[in-house]
């Protein structure tokens, strides 16, 4: 079994979502932001609104949809969890296999030497270099092998569960073409929500718990 999980499923943890109506993009332009573009513009501006996420999503605490995939993982043999979320809320939740296709919000990678750190953020890296977030930016590919390895998943699933994303971030949201299988669990109707094979309406922190009742 193999699940792909966006920004909803954060949601109900106090974590805006990009695209909903107090969605981060709707607040902030992403090309300011969240392009490597905009990093070299203003490094620190950039920084200083991922810092703000990063205590944002430190604060925050797993909710009962995180739990119920935690606990879903628990019971099924072979599961994998892919998600676009940057946050660790799936892990701190008991999730145990899961691909950041976006990366972590709490890592660090040196501009110069390529190193990644995790945990607070130094100044600069040992060797001097600068450090911008480990997060994929648009126009970015994304981090080496986790693409096949999400493939790899869905394609050797009978089920995929599409959590709480829009579905119009390529290449992550092609994931849910590829599924034998796909249930969309969404507050709302999304861009996928035609192809799929089964769709269920409402909070991810309401549906995922009663699945596993
Ligand atoms: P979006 O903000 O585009 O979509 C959030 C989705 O979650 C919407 O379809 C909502 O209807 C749904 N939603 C909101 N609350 C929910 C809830 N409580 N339960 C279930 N669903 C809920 O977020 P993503 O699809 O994750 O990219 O966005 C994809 C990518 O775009 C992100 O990973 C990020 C962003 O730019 C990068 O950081 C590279």
């Amino acid at each position: 079994m193999a699940v792909l999980t966006g920004a909803g499923v954060s949601a109900e943890s106090g974590i805006p979502t990009f695209r909903d109506s107090n969605g981060l993009w709707r607040q902030f332009r992403a090309e300011q932001l969240a392009t490597p573009e905009a990093f070299a513009n203003d490094p620190e501006l950039v920084w200083e609104w991922y810092d703000w996420r990063r205590e944002l999503i430190a604060a925050a605490q797993p909710n009962a949809g995180h739990l119920a995939l935690a606990e879903m993982e628990r019971r099924v043999p072979h599961f994998t969890l892919i998600t676009q979320n940057v946050d660790d809320l799936h892990e701190r939740a008991g999730s145990r296999n899961v691909i950041h296709l976006h990366g972590s919000i709490f890592v660090q990678r040196c501009l110069r030497c390529s190193r990644e750190t995790s945990g607070p953020r130094p100044p600069k890296c040992a060797c001097g270099g600068m450090l911008r977030p480990g997060v994929v930016w648009f126009g970015e590919a994304l981090p080496p092998g986790l693409w096949e390895a999400a493939e790899q998943a869905v394609r050797a699933s009978d089920l995929l569960l599409v959590i709480g994303t829009s579905g119009i971030v390529y290449p992550a949201a092609g994931l849910a073409r590829l599924g034998k299988r796909v249930v969309e669990i969404n507050a709302a109707a999304t861009a996928l929500s035609d192809d799929m094979d089964e769709t269920l309406e409402g909070p991810s922190g309401e549906i995922l718990p009663r699945l596993i009742a």
